[in-house]
Order: structure tokens, then C-alpha cells, then sequence
């Protein structure tokens, strides 16, 4: 048991550098149970593969997005919880979503989504990519500096879901505003406001777009996720292709914007890098999986024992929650030695979990590695150098940085960088 560390779901300094945290709780054992919210907490790599690898839906992700913070709805009772999940899974948080599912109801979900995000579907996209990258940069390089993580990384990651799944220019920027920051979840704010489906607020606009495309097909991805079938032929329910598009466009904005964010953070302390990438630019998808084993936007996802089971040979009795490391994994010098530091060279980077693994892995990865790597081609392309700006961040060796309040995601609220054009 982890007695004497801080709650990781709640600790200010927790937030600012989860990364420590998940080494002092691997160096005790890579499988423990954290104090605060009776979660056994998985850092070393083996052991979350072991997790995330294992098809017998013994490991439930009903309770993912929130963990252990949320809770159950129910006592658990015997070696097995299957009835007591299905009796109460509509009550749990973010229930409705594909990340939540287990089972066939995932498989099958899954599937028309996998149809939907094929590679040659989204490299028709790449041109536009370039362009929507130059666009921002032509507006923002004359004047000597931005705040690269919001006008930059999650302008680019927005307006390039928005334009793959076809919603109409003048609701951009108003459905951005609708997402919002997301909930504090260190305060404990996320667990009270967050319902069965929290994105319900983007369905009337959704459904809408959807309807619009029944009645007259266009060249997008709502129009081809109305067109996916399941295995059998048949289609969908209305609702299940309005939650899909829903958390499409969710979940193909905030992931990625953060990426790039960090992923510019990076290079900005680290000139030589920089140097290095603006010279050999086809070295950037080496980089972009350095930034996902050493920092992914994803700091954990959550399972739920649904039986009797073990993990790493210790016993986790069915209704324990999970929380599956995903950085503490990729940052186990077991499996990544030397894992602080950035090496491009490294032989085994994409083995990292910034992505997940297994029955929930992520379906956007194609398009979250495109995007980046054009986002940062192109600023390192038409800058000379770029470097954090000291008047916001302090100097080099005291930085300060601020990250949203969220356990799960590791996202930086500002970066502020100041450049000179090439
Ligand atoms: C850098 C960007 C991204 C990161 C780091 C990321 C990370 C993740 C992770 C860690 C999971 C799995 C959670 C688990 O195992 O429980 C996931 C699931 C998912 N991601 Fe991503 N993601 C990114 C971008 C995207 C994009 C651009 C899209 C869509 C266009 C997307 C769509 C999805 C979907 C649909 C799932 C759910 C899959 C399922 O539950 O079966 N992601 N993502």
C-alpha cells in the first residue's frame, strides 16, 4: 500500500509532474493499491500489458474517463460482478460513449468506427492539413510570438476534425466554445456534473448534421459513418451514429491539440532538437512517438474487475477499479531505458501506450500522428527558431507551467513562444 504519497487524483504537485509520482509508485511495485481511492494503481509496462491485452472482458471500461473518483453505484458482492454492472451500468458516468462498452456492444460499435477511420480515407485529408497549418501560420508569424497551445495546436486539431467530418465553417468556432474547458476533476466538479452522456449538449446540432446528410449525401465522414454497417449488413440506430459523431469530434480535437502542445513545448527547450528536426523533417514521426512514450496527453485509462482475478500475481478481487498507468508505463525503464530523455534513435518507441492497447485502443491514431506531424513540418518549416517565452513561463531551470485540473488528461493550459521566420 502506497501509505505515504500524495492522492494522485487531487494533489496540485501530483498534476504538475505526474511523472515522479509514477516512479516512486513503481520503484514500491508496479502493481499497488493507492490509499485515497482504493484503486490498485498499474505502472510497470509488463503488468499493464497484462491488463490491456486480456480477452476474456474480465477487465470491464465501464468506469473509464473517471476512474475510481466516480465510484460505483453498488456494493459489489462475490467473486463475480457481471449482473450487478449490467443492473446499474446506465447510471455510471460517460455510460452512453463507445469508451465505456464491453463485450459485443463495443465489438460492434467499434467496428463501424474502424470502417469509418481508414487510412486512405484520412490521407486524402493531408492536403487540406498543410494548407489549414499554413493559414494559422501566416496570421500568427508576423507577430513574433503566440500562445502556441491555443491559437496554434488546438486551432489546427479542431478545424481539422471539423473539416474531415464536414461541419459547416460558421459553427466551428461556436462548437468549440460549447466543449469548453473541461470540468475541473481535482476539485472533484467532474463526478457531479458529468452524466451518462456528457457531450448530450452537441446532439441537437448533431443530429441535424446527420439528418441533413440522409436527406442529401456530401463528400464527408458523416455522411460515410450513416453509410457503415455492421457485420451483418445491418445499420445502426439514429442514436448510436449521433453518439459516434458526437464523440468523434470530442475525441478528435483535445487529444491531439494537446499533443502537438507538448510536443512544441519539447522542441522549444531543446534548440539542438529543434535544429535537427527543421533540418531532416522526415525524422518528425521519430519524434512524435518519443512524445507519446515520454509525455502522452493520456495519463491513465480505467478498468473494473469484473471476477476474481490477478494482476502481476497479485490478487485483485472482482468491483476493484484499475488504474492503468498508460505514462508510467511508457516511462519504465524496464521496458525504455533512459526514459526521461527524448531519443528519436530509441529502437522500441512505438512500443509506447500513449495510444492504449488491446479491446479499447485508439481508433484516431492515424489521423492524431498526421495531424501533428504536419503541424509541427510546418512551424518548424517556415520558422528559424522558436524558444518559450520567458515572461510568461520564467527562465530556463525555473518554468512554470500550468496544466488543466484533470487526473486523466496531461494538458497544458497556455505556451506561450516567441520564434523568428526562416
Ligand atoms: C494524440 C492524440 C490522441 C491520443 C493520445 C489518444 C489516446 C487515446 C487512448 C489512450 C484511448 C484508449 C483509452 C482506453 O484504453 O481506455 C483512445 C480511445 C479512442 N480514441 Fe483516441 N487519442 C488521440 C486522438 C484521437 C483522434 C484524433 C480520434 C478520432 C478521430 C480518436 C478517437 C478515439 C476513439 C473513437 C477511441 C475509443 C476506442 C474504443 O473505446 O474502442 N482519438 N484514444
Amino acid at each position: 500500500m502506497a501509505g505515504n504519497e500524495p492522492d494522485f487524483f487531487s494533489d496540485p504537485e501530483v498534476l504538475q509532474d505526474p511523472k515522479s509520482y509514477f516512479d516512486r509508485m513503481r520503484a514500491q511495485c508496479p502493481v499497488l493499491r493507492e490509499p485515497y481511492r482504493n484503486s490498485i494503481m498499474v505502472t510497470g509496462y509488463d503488468a499493464v500489458i497484462e491488463v490491456m491485452n486480456r480477452r476474456d472482458d474480465v477487465f470491464s471500461a465501464a468506469l473509464n474517463i473517471l476512474g475510481p473518483v466516480q465510484g460505483l453505484p453498488f456494493a459489489p458482492e462475490g467473486g463475480d460482478i457481471r449482473a450487478q454492472l449490467d443492473a446499474h451500468r446506465h447510471e455510471m458516468a460517460w455510460s452512453d460513449h463507445l469508451t465505456c462498452h464491453d463485450g459485443e456492444k463495443h465489438a460492434r460499435n467499434r467496428q463501424l468506427m474502424t470502417d469509418l477511420l481508414t487510412y486512405k480515407r484520412l490521407k486524402a485529408n493531408e492536403v487540406f492539413l498543410y494548407a489549414l497549418a499554413d493559414r494559422l501560420l501566416d496570421d500568427l508569424l508576423p507577430r513574433g510570438h503566440c500562445n502556441a497551445a491555443t491559437e496554434y495546436a488546438h486551432a489546427a486539431a479542431t478545424f481539422a476534425i471539423s473539416d474531415l467530418m464536414g461541419i459547416p465553417q460558421e459553427d466551428r468556432w461556436p462548437l468549440v466554445e460549447l466543449l469548453g474547458a473541461p470540468p475541473s476533476q481535482v476539485e472533484g466538479e467532474a463526478t457531479h456534473r458529468v452524466t451518462t452522456d456528457p457531450l448530450v449538449f452537441l446532439k441537437e446540432r448533431f443530429d441535424g448534421y446527420l439528418k441533413d446528410r440522409l436527406a442529401e449525401p456530401r463528400a464527408d465522414l458523416m455522411t460515410e459513418l450513416l453509410g457503415t454497417t455492421y457485420r451483418d449488413g445491418s445499420a445502426a440506430s439514429f442514436e448510436q451514429y449521433s453518439l459516434l459523431a458526437r464523440f468523434l469530434f470530442a475525441a478528435g480535437q483535445d487529444t491531439t491539440s494537446r499533443l502537438i502542445a507538448i510536443a512544441i513545448r519539447i522542441l522549444a527547450e531543446d534548440q539542438n532538437l529543434q535544429q535537427q528536426l527543421r533540418q531532416s523533417p522526415h525524422r518528425i514521426p521519430d519524434f512524435i512517438e518519443e512524445v507519446l512514450r515520454y509525455e502522452s496527453p493520456v495519463k491513465c485509462s480505467y478498468r473494473l474487475a469484473v471476477e476474481d482475478t490477478t494482476i502481476g500475481g497479485m490478487e485483485v478481487p472482482a468491483g476493484t477499479v484499475i488504474t492503468v498507468g498508460l505514462m508510467a508505463a511508457s516511462n519504465d525503464p524496464a521496458h525504455f531505458p533512459n526514459p526521461d530523455q527524448i531519443d528519436i534513435d530509441r529502437a522500441n518507441k512505438r512500443d509506447h501506450l500513449g495510444f492504449s492497447k488491446g479491446a479499447h485502443g485508439c481508433l484516431g491514431a492515424p489521423l492524431a500522428r498526421m495531424e501533428s506531424r504536419v503541424a509541427l513540418e510546418r512551424l518548424l518549416a517556415r520558422t528559424s527558431n522558436f524558444r518559450i517565452s520567458e515572461a510568461h513561463h520564467g527562465p530556463a531551470g525555473a518554468r512554470r507551467f500550468q496544466y488543466e485540473p484533470t487526473y486523466t488528461f496531461r494538458s497544458l493550459i497556455d505556451l506561450h513562444i516567441a520564434y523568428d521566420g526562416a
